[in-house]
């Protein structure tokens, strides 16, 4: 079993990058199967994710060629209208973003209900009512989506509550939809932004991308185009915790902290200082740091994807923290792995009461889930001794060179296999 061996207790000094976000590149590959050309994508990272993403447009008979340095070239020409593959569309939960292209394109698609990371319920009701909204029939059978329809037409469509997916399979259905489509209540964050502005530069017509109303005006078709993924916020976050956390001083380069205004604040409460350009971040840690109280909540709220990253770097805090989150009822798995390597946490509810402790020492321990892993790892470079951690698969589904990037901060870390 592949496993990072991490040494602790060193400092983390340097300058990475920020690669591109993982949550933006793979809807926006799936969304170019809408395109009827050729899309020339830059900043894609080099992640498990997308050689996923990237299997499952080829099944479906697009043409990619994926090279290192994050250029992706597509050609959606000769895609088909066939059931997309159960044991792809498994691997990933970014995989049910090709239902809405599917369907704008071919009115209709057949789509097995997806997997991804184990962190709670993972309905897809409210993508569901917004396919049936805009005149679309669908049934779910035997665990696949089968939906099809005569003329997809542009509607009010509201979610009941904020969802990234849901927002974006209905952005992406109603881009070719009769009409006008308005979404209220629309998920707003830079990934379903970075959707829409790459759907714009394709031909679509979408107005109010990163407010709680997006406006799509259907076209008759979309054309390939050139784009560059927005930098992965989530990614950023996490250094910037381990850096705190571990001690040290790190500049991140072609970051957007436009999107990361509400990590930033943290950092802040707790008494780290940051310095931000237009796309560098810039922080230096603090001998002690203080607790914190954060809820997770939809962007431009602390999101749910740095929580386990949080929660490691507040072990040892200087005081008491509650986290509570709220937006997957099973995101706090990793805890007792936190609990080997010393962490004094208990969970109330959604919420996590993190006592603060003066170390952590190493011990092996096990990720379950991508974000977890992250929270691991941050534990274990701040954590005295060595420590084994397992499940590294799922960190590499999402962060991009994460053992390469961590040793030229001077971490000591060894992947094993
Ligand atoms: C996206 O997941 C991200 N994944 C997640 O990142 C992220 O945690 C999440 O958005 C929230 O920001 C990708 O972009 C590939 P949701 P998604 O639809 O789209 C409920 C990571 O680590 N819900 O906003 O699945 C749902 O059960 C990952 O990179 C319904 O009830 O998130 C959840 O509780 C993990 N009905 C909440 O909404 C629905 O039809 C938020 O889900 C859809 C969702």
């Amino acid at each position: 079993m592949a496993k990072y061996i991490i040494d602790g207790g060193r400092p983390l000094k340097g300058k990475i990058n920020a690669s591109g976000a993982k949550n933006a590149a793979l809807p926006i590959m799936a969304a170019s199967i809408l395109a009827s050309g050729k899309v020339y994508l830059r900043n894609v990272p080099n992640i498990s994710d997308v050689w996923v993403m990237i299997d499952l447009l080829r099944d479906m008979g697009a043409e990619v060629k994926f090279e290192p340095d994050g250029n992706l070239f597509m050609d959606t020409g000769n895609v088909k209208d066939k059931p997309a593959s159960y044991e792809l569309v498994r691997k990933i939960h970014a995989s049910f973003d090709i239902t809405g292209p599917l369907l704008a394109r071919f009115r209709r698609a057949e789509v097995p209900l997806p997997g991804g990371c184990v962190i709670g319920t993972r309905a897809v009701d409210l993508h569901i009512m917004g396919f049936e909204r805009l005149g679309i029939e669908v049934k779910l059978e035997h665990g696949i989506l089968r939906a099809k329809a005569k003329e997809i037409t542009g509607t009010k469509v509201y979610f009941s509550k904020t969802s990234v997916g849901a927002t974006k399979n209905v952005m992406m259905a109603a881009c070719l939809a009769k009409g006008e489509t308005i979404i209220e209540n629309a998920a707003c964050e830079p990934e379903v932004q970075d959707l829409a502005n790459f759907l714009n530069k394709c031909g679509a017509k979408i107005k109010g991308h990163g407010t709680k109303d997006i406006v799509i005006n259907g076209v008759d078709r979309l054309h390939g185009a050139e784009y560059s993924v927005v930098s992965d916020r989530i990614e950023t976050g996490t250094y910037l915790f381990a850096v705190a956390k571990a001690g040290g001083d790190i500049l991140i380069e072609k970051a957007n902290p436009q999107n990361l205004r509400a990590v930033l604040d943290v950092l802040a409460r707790i008494g780290v200082d940051t310095k931000v350009t237009s796309d560098t971040i810039r922080l230096k840690s603090q001998k002690k740091f203080n607790s914190v109280d954060i809820i997770t909540e939809p962007y431009p709220g602390f999101p749910t994807d740095l929580q386990p990253p949080l929660v490691a770097m507040l072990t040892t805090a200087n005081g008491t923290s509650f986290i509570e989150e709220t937006i997957f009822n099973g995101r706090f798995g990793y805890i007792d792995e936190l609990r080997r390597m010393g962490a004094d946490i208990i969970i109330r509810n959604r919420g996590a009461v993190i006592r603060g402790v003066k170390n952590l020492t190493g011990a092996p321990v096990e990720a379950y889930d991508l974000r977890a892993g992250g929270a691991l790892v941050i534990a274990a470079l701040s954590a005295n001794g060595t420590s084994e951690v397992y499940g590294i698969e799922y960190i590499e589904r999402g962060y991009e060179e994460f053992e390469r990037k961590i040793s030229s901060l001077g971490g000591i870390i060894r992947r094993v296999s």
